[in-house]
């Protein structure tokens, strides 16, 4: 196994669900702007629009409105039925496409997971959210965010110092094949 920054990062980033209360640098945020940027996409199109959302009221009103859509009794891989679905972190990143440009979408959203981890950074990848941006109920959001019409929430990543250490998760062995 070779280690390096790159291959380190990878293999240690898991999923954070506690943030700190503090919001990450500017030159982080920048950072994780270029890594967006920068993230491969079929035929080059760069079908993906990223809005980092670092308001707090904002983040809490999409919420509340989320919860209002799905319940208030529906985890919905919240952890617990009032937890945001942005986890609490003080950055959330939304990725929108035209297109189904879930493909695109992903790789964009490990780049900035594997940059952030670089960082000393959590991430949570957040895909339940789409429930409300892809919804009647979230056009209030998507305008705001100023996302056109017709463009779709395609995943969501929240980011932040993390709050918490969780045990890691295991992984499937059998998966994977080399043929020689
Ligand atoms: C496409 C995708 C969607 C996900 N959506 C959510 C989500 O809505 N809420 C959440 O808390 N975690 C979500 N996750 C995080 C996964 O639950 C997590 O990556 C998985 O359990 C593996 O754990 P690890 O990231 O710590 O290795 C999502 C992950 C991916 C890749």
């Amino acid at each position: 196994m070779i280690h390096n920054a790159v291959t380190d990062a990878i293999i240690a980033r898991q999923t954070i669900r506690d943030y700190k209360r503090e919001q990450i640098t500017d030159e982080m945020l920048e950072t994780l702007k270029e890594a967006a940027k920068c993230a491969p996409s079929g035929r080059n199109m760069q079908p993906c629009h990223v809005r980092f959302v670092q308001n707090a009221e904002m983040l809490h009103g999409m919420h509340l409105d989320f919860k209002n859509l799905v319940g208030w009794d529906t985890p919905a891989y919240t952890r617990a039925d009032t937890n945001p679905f942005y986890h609490n972190a003080p950055t959330f990143v939304l990725i929108y496409a035209e297109n189904d440009s879930a493909m695109d979408a992903g790789i964009m959203a490990e780049n900035i997971c594997i940059a952030a981890e670089g960082m000393g950074l959590g991430t949570c990848i957040v895909g339940s959210a789409g429930a409300l941006f892809n919804d009647e109920a979230g056009k209030k959001w998507n305008e705001q965010l100023h996302i056109p019409r017709h463009f779709r929430y395609q995943i969501g990543i929240c980011v932040g110092y993390p709050d918490e250490q969780p045990p890691r998760k295991p992984r499937f062995d059998d998966r994977i094949e080399v043929i020689r």
